[in-house]
């Protein structure tokens, strides 16, 4: 469910004219619903019912400081893979016992930052990295706590890029060398075991890698125990799907009863990294038309929102859908055209939809490029010195910016010309 609806033709975000926006705050720019954002929220966390479990939202997906604090204030965690989302995470408010520090190259600052914050657990991806890890508790006289991130080796049957539970992956221990580190971790005096975890991958349209990674790693928490190291948390990491088109992901209560059902007999706490399914359909990217160029090969679309802004069309092909922000009035049917939607960018790979059906845009006419709420603004850049977008989200009838346009200072701020070039 999402409150990205028409009405009388016009496309709006919850009680707000997406149009009125994009007067007042000029275009490109993200924009969020507030009632979607919390309703993906409380429905996945709600999903799991009595399960004792953590919704540790991936701030990757999604990083704005207002939205994450929205997640706190529900209730929420966060998965984090760099300093620099530990530190927007805590300048949200989100609790640091609720942060999950995941990736697969923590440097010796960020191990360090995370220790002295006090978070929940860092998932640890290798024996280097754990050697590290102990060092600096040691340093700093503290125990940190960890958790392993296993590789199961299993199948997510998703894009190859965003496929990460498969042996030949960079990510995890592969399972088979994972006891041997497990013993290791327990003779150190400054490490604290707390969990197991994996992620197999992202958008994920099928439950059955999911059930079938846990089952893996059960059995592996269950030898654990016999070997005297008990397991707190287990953390399945994310990916479930949502619907860019046609796919037919799980609900989450499908997810969550399936998981639940393979979590009987484990007294852990469940761990859950969702970041696409909360935000993905919670948002989207606000683009105008600069012009139209229609020749014999193609229609071209050239809008002022550009692979910078949105990655996933270049990156993965990814299919976002395009809609007009003001239906034209007074036809019967909509008239649809095959076009390319593109970008102002230099490449030939810049585009936002390719070959595809849309409506006859014209100059000035407002474009919404749907689904963009995961993996949108926080994969944005300056490429070609284009200053990224805002980002605006809507609460009932009211809207707030919360990140402003950047400009062509902010764009030069921190660039410096050596004084021998003077
Ligand atoms: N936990 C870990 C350890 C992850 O690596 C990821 C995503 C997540 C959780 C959240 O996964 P989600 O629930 O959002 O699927 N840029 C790509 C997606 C990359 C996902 C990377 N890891 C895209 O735009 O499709």
């Amino acid at each position: 469910m999402h409150h990205f609806i028409y009405k009388d033709n016009q496309l709006f975000c919850e009680s707000v004219a997406i149009a009125d926006i994009a007067e007042a705050v000029g275009t490109p720019f993200y924009l969020y619903s507030h009632a979607t954002l919390t309703h993906h929220f409380n429905t996945f966390d709600k999903s799991f019912g009595e399960l004792p479990h953590l919704t540790c939202f991936a701030v990757k997906s999604c990083s704005n400081l207002a939205i994450l604090r929205l997640f706190s204030t529900l209730g929420g965690g966060a998965d984090i893979v760099s300093g620099g989302e530990l530190y927007r995470s805590m300048k949200a408010g989100i609790d640091p016992r609720r942060i999950i520090y995941s990736g697969v190259g923590k440097t010796e600052d960020e191990l360090r930052y995370g220790l002295v914050s006090g978070i929940l657990m860092f998932n640890i991806e290798s024996e280097q990295e754990l050697e590290k890890l102990q060092e600096i508790a040691r340093e700093q006289e503290m125990v940190a706590p960890v958790s392993f991130r296993i590789n199961p080796d299993v199948d997510p049957k998703t894009h190859a890029y965003i496929s990460t539970g498969l042996a030949k992956n960079k990510f995890g221990i592969p399972i088979d060398q994972a006891e041997k580190i497990y013993l290791r971790a327990k003779e150190m005096e400054h490490i604290r075991i707390l969990g197991v975890s994996c992620h197999i991958g992202s958008q994920l349209t099928d439950i059955s890698p999911f059930t079938e990674a846990l089952h893996k790693v059960k059995l592996f928490v269950n030898r654990l125990e016999t070997l005297g190291i008990s397991i707190d948390y287990l953390d399945l990491g994310g990916g479930l799907g949502v619907r860019y088109q046609d796919e037919k992901p799980p609900h989450p209560q499908e997810y969550a009863r399936a998981l639940s059902e393979e979590m009987e007999g484990l007294k852990c706490t469940l761990i859950l990294e969702p970041g696409r399914v909360i935000v993905g359909n919670a948002g989207i990217l606000v683009s105008q038309v600069i012009y139209t160029k229609r020749t014999q090969a193609k229609n071209f679309i050239i809008v002022d929102a550009a692979m910078n802004d949105l990655a996933r069309p270049s990156l993965y092909d990814a299919h976002h859908d395009i809609l007009p922000v003001i239906r034209k009035a007074g036809q019967a049917e909509e008239v649809l055209e095959t076009a390319d939607v593109v970008g102002p960018i230099c490449e030939t790979g810049d585009f936002l939809a390719k070959d595809r059906q849309v409506t006859v845009f014209e100059q000035g006419d407002l474009v919404a490029v749907m689904s963009s709420g995961a993996y949108g603004f926080t994969m944005s850049s300056n490429y070609n010195s284009r200053p990224r977008a805002a980002e605006v989200l809507v609460k009932d009838d009211q809207f707030f910016i919360i990140r402003n346009r950047e400009n062509y200072e902010t764009l030069i701020r921190d660039e410096n010309i050596p004084d021998f070039l003077e």
